[in-house]
């Protein structure tokens, strides 16, 4: 993690005259493209005149690709055999912008299991059907301070279920989902990220018989919530849909399109189809901000500021409000469970567009 604090100390090398002249990457698509220089005071309402160019987010994914492609940091999941089998070497980065485009480098095609991100759009399908005030009152939304599934987390926690993308939490947040049968919410859940995803996703069977064979944990995380009266259905069924869901397959650009739907109002970005009601989008993200890699959201919002979430397939989604996401796969976690390349490209890119969203300077800023 030296290196990521390296990296997040590095000053951006976008100078404002380059910026001034570009034509807005990261600008939100109603009034793109902006390609006339602005003076740098603006006029309430008016768009920032920073946001990059498409050349200059395509070099900064290079860059963050080259750089950190041998990092050899951190190792795989192995609590889920299967995670353990994936090649450590792989790694790709994937930027898909709110009006649709998209900028690669690496492996950005090959699928991986979801896991802890997809408790983002279960979060999400959850608040279409309740709203955000009854999702917050069932699960609540407060960081553990831990990691992803210790039974202390539950003892302690006033609410017991912490918030959405704990485990204990997000195994109540399927537990809340309405739909007939198992197989049903399921398929309800497959469908929504589908949506979200602009393509068809399906689950890496492997990794489901792997994680369901083992996940004892989850299935004592879940009893225990029964005790307190915070988990809405039935205990193993609703442990077992979560297993299915964490084990989708996605790719970096399937993910990095999630984020880019969230980014975008909740409208997929190429379908147009509003997956995700508008005004549920700044709950999810605060969410994410609080709790998105766990006992290290402190530091990356510290950082790097920008709402993300981790899973331990080695996926990390960072979204930019209203611009874009970017998506990073990478097998290796460090010890909180967060993919470590990730995590640096992901910083190195941000901080060289400028898109930390606590500063001033922060790209696209309206
Ligand atoms: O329940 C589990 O342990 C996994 N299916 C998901 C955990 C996870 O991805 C935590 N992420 N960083």
């Amino acid at each position: 993690m030296k290196l990521l604090h390296a990296t997040i100390r590095m000053r951006h090398n976008i100078t404002m005259a380059a910026a001034l002249a570009a034509v807005s990457m990261f600008a939100a698509p109603a009034a793109r493209p902006q390609a006339q220089p602005r003076p740098a005071a603006q006029a309430p309402g008016q768009r920032s005149p920073v946001a990059p160019t498409r050349e200059q987010v395509q070099a900064a994914v290079n860059e963050a690709y080259e750089k950190f492609k041998s990092n050899t940091e951190g190792k795989n999941a192995d609590y889920i055999p299967e995670l353990a089998k994936v090649d450590s070497k792989l790694y790709g980065i994937a930027i898909i912008t709110a009006d649709g485009q998209t900028i690669t480098a690496g492996d950005v095609d090959k699928a991986f299991s979801i896991q802890s991100i997809s408790k983002v759009f279960s979060l999400a399908l959850a608040m279409e059907e309740f709203g955000p005030d009854k999702v917050f009152e069932k699960i609540g939304s407060e960081p553990t301070g831990r990691p992803f599934n210790p039974v202390e987390a539950v003892v302690d926690m006033p609410t017991h279920t912490g918030n959405p993308l704990v485990n204990a939490g997000a195994i109540a947040t399927v537990s809340l989902i309405s739909a007939p049968s198992a197989d049903a919410k399921y398929n309800k859940i497959l469908n929504f990220y589908s949506k979200a995803a602009g393509e068809k996703l399906a689950l890496i069977n492997d990794v489901y018989k792997s994680e369901a064979a083992t996940n004892t944990g989850n299935k004592a995380l879940a009893a225990l919530l029964l005790k307190y009266e915070r988990i809405y259905a039935d205990t193993l069924e609703s442990v077992d849909v979560y297993t299915k869901q964490c084990s989708v397959g996605v790719t970096a650009k399937q993910l990095a399109m999630m984020g880019a739907t969230l980014a975008n109002f909740g409208a997929n970005p190429i379908t147009g189809e509003q997956v995700i009601k508008r005004e549920n989008v700044p709950e999810i993200l605060a969410t994410m901000t609080m709790a998105g890699l766990y006992d290290g959201s402190g530091g990356w919002a510290w950082h790097v500021g920008l709402p993300a979430k981790s899973g331990v397939g080695g996926g990390i989604v960072a979204v930019v409000p209203g611009k874009g996401a970017i998506a990073v796969f990478a097998p290796p976690l460090d010890k909180a469970g967060n993919s470590v390349k990730a995590q640096l490209a992901i910083a190195y890119v941000a901080e060289k567009l400028g898109i930390n969203l606590y500063s001033p300077r922060s790209v696209g800023v309206k």
